[in-house]
């Protein structure tokens, strides 16, 4: 982490990685900004899928493997799971802590499903446990539109990976969020009472905590932009005033008006978002909210 911190901080462009957005206070943090009025992603991915859930179910296909990438609380998976009593469900999770924890939840919500929980960090090539049931094909779930936080070249990557793990006859269902007007993005990462801005500047807490940092988080503003060009979400923390912050050894100084870059969350349209993912993957069916503000995908791998 150290390490991580130090480089990106040494950057022109000082960044810091995003995972540290999520410690323990920033994941309860993140699970307030889900319940926003501002934050429309978790809400509209949920209507999407309580308004379609028997047509999701019959694509996913009733004795398949689901897979799901970062799976934190199984929040969403539920609904499926509710549906699909015969499934085998392996969540996927890099935190050995929620990974125990949520799959303790499922195992009373769901005794008689079969869990088969998965340690790793799903973005490098992990095992996963076999497919079962003669004609059943594994399928992987991606959902919250975090694809759209790696860079589209990472997540074309991201999106091999996912092929190569679903294996033959293998499919894809992902949330990805849809280019909207800049005024809803802006609003829906900058909330009026502050709980996005809270979660960034906590990033800062964070790196104190573990490093030994001596970061004051009210030197800092929470700052969002809509890149245009880039079709993204930019989420930086703006220094207030000159001043300096120490890391380790290591010794920053940051000037008023100069950023942190923390987060990007790519947008993209159904055309653009097929596009990435065609070396690999066909879209077989797309789901939406009447705005078109989000999108559920369905995709199958290209044989
Ligand atoms: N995956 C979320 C998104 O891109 C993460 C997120 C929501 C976020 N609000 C944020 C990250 C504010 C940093 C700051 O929608």
């Amino acid at each position: 982490m150290l390490e991580e911190v130090v480089d990106g901080l040494a950057h022109s462009q000082k960044y810091l990685p995003t995972k540290y957005l999520y410690d323990e206070k920033g994941s309860q943090l993140f699970d307030e900004i889900c319940e926003l009025s501002e934050y429309y992603p978790t809400r509209t991915e949920i209507s999407i899928m309580q308004d379609n859930i028997s047509e999701i179910c019959d694509y996913i296909g009733y004795n398949s493997q689901l897979v799901e990438f970062g799976s934190g609380s199984s929040l969403k998976t539920r609904i499926l799971l509710e549906e699909m009593p015969d499934i085998t469900y392996v969540p996927v999770e890099i935190s050995a802590k929620y990974l125990d924890n949520s799959v303790k939840e499922l195992r009373k919500q769901f005794p008689d499903l079969d869990i088969k929980p998965v340690r790793a960090d799903y973005t490098k090539p992990f095992d996963l446990p076999a497919v079962q049931h003669k004609h059943a094909r594994r399928v992987i779930y991606f959902p919250g539109s975090t694809i759209g936080n790696f860079s589209p070249e990472i997540a074309r990557q991201f999106l091999h990976l996912m092929a190569d793990e679903a294996g033959a006859n293998g499919g894809l269902l992902i949330g990805v969020d849809l280019k909207k007007d800049p005024k809803v993005l802006l609003n829906a990462y900058n909330d009026d009472e502050g709980v996005t801005a809270e979660f960034n500047k906590n990033i800062l807490s964070h790196i104190n905590r573990e490093l030994g940092a001596d970061f004051q988080p009210d030197c800092f503003r929470h700052e969002v932009c809509y890149n245009e060009r880039q079709g993204r979400v930019e989420i930086y923390l703006r220094c207030i005033k000159d001043h300096q912050v120490t890391v380790g050894e290591h010794k920053f100084n940051f000037k008023e008006g100069e950023c942190i870059h923390t987060e990007n969350s790519h947008k993209y349209t159904l055309d653009s978002f097929a596009e990435l993912a065609s070396e690999r993957w066909a879209p077989r069916k797309i789901w939406t909210d009447d705005k078109e503000w989000f999108s559920i995908q369905y995709l199958e791998l290209k044989q």
